[in-house]
């Protein structure tokens, strides 16, 4: 086992391209680490220069501590699964899991125990002797994975595993690989840009754009405390509604966000930290979840809201809409699964002030206040 550390590392693809920009970043022994981001920000990139896969144009790779930049790709101890896992179509599913071992000349007795031993962990037992044409998706996959963990590498790089497997079989996937975390607590870097993998998976997330890093926390760090609106909005489905307001004072020691006819009054907690952006343009995050159907104590404000549509999930209903009444912005707020209204009708909602955001109209970085626990 060995974490794997990023020492301001940048990728340049021919002379021009820059697909990583000097990310920093140290992943614990042991550690499930996710990068999320949306597709190109070089999430692929960086998991496979730590691999070993595409060489590092600047910066140093540490891998247990030691320089890695230049070690050969099978001398890193490092597995790696990727979205299209090719399977060798002619051999069984035994055959499979055993031949990287056979390459590196274990023999028989350990390569029978371990396939076993991995087998049984994810279930493929009675499919060892199949070959890959006669399985389902979710099968291969599996036998994907195995064939990395019966190596027992140091550490675990997959690459959007799951994102060719239907929603069902996700889910599930999602928590076999969560249980075997549990179980070898070696150190996995899985990339994804499906937000529920990382907001699940993950016990930190480090978000990318544009070959950067955005923001690395622990999935709830992050989901309470975006640094940016591009944090903001891409995490948590419905996601944080942003819209534009600004910030008044109204005299001695009150404060509140106006978005257009709606006024949200900013919390006793964090009126100090906002207090000199008084008269300023900003964006003002609300997510769907903090609208609720009654009041909150001293928590919450009123807010009228004009209803655009109702959509019913099963376990909850989305409601779009305007916020302050008709022309408002349009907003999305989570409602009960038993919450129901006609489009057109004016209702009030009460909003959490506590879980307000605010961030910087022109640059879109949040506005620094307590942080919520
Ligand atoms: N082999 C390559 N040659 C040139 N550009 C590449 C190559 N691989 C990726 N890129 C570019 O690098 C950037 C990051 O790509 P990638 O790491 O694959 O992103 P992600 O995995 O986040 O979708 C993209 O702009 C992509 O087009
Ligand atoms: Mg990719």
């Amino acid at each position: 086992m060995a974490g794997i550390e990023l020492r301001n590392i940048s990728k340049v693809y021919g002379n021009a391209v820059l697909a990583v920009d000097d990310v920093s970043l140290e992943i614990k022994d042991g550690e499930f680490m996710i990068f999320l981001g949306p597709s190109g920000c070089g999430k692929s990139t960086t998991l496979r220069m730590i691999g070993g896969l595409e060489s590092i144009s600047k910066g140093d790779l540490l891998i247990g501590g030691k320089r890695m930049n230049d070690v050969d790709p099978a001398d890193r101890d490092i597995a790696i699964v990727f979205q299209n896992y090719a399977l060798y179509p002619h051999m069984t599913v035994a055959g499979n899991l055993g031949f990287g071992l056979k390459l590196r000349g274990f023999d028989r007795a350990e390569i029978d125990r371990r396939i076993r031993a991995i087998s049984d962990m994810l279930g493929i037992q009675p499919l060892l002797d199949r070959k890959p044409g006669q399985l389902s998706g979710g099968q291969r996959q599996r036998v994907a994975l195995g064939r990395a963990l019966v190596r027992e590498p140091k550490a675990f790089l997959l690459d959007e595993p799951l994102s060719n497997l239907d929603a069902k079989l996700r889910a599930a996937m999602r928590t076999e690989l969560i249980k075997l975390h549990h179980k070898v607590g070696t150190t996995i870097v899985h990339v994804t840009h499906d937000q529920i993998e990382a907001m699940t998976m993950g016990q930190r997330i480090c978000i990318m754009k544009d070959g950067r890093i955005v923001q690395v926390g622990a999935p709830l760090e992050v989901y309470r405390n975006p640094v940016n609106t591009f944090v903001a909005g891409f995490l948590a489905s419905p996601p944080m509604n942003l819209v534009a307001g600004r910030l008044e004072g109204e005299g001695q020691g009150t404060l509140k966000a106006v978005v257009g006819a709606a006024s949200l009054p900013i919390p006793d907690a964090f009126r100090a930290a906002y207090a000199a952006r008084s008269g300023s343009e900003v964006i003002v995050g609300l997510r769907p979840e903090d609208f609720h159907q009654s009041p909150m104590g001293d928590r919450s404000s009123p807010a009228s809201v004009v209803v655009v549509a109702v959509e019913l999930l099963g376990p909850e209903v989305i409601l779009v809409a305007e916020l302050g009444g008709t022309g408002g912005p349009e907003i999305m707020a989570r409602m009960p699964r038993d919450f129901m209204a006609r489009p057109g009708a004016m209702l009030q909602l009460h909003y959490d002030l506590t879980q307000m955001h605010l961030f910087d109209a022109a640059s879109g970085t949040a506005l620094s206040r307590p942080q919520l626990a």
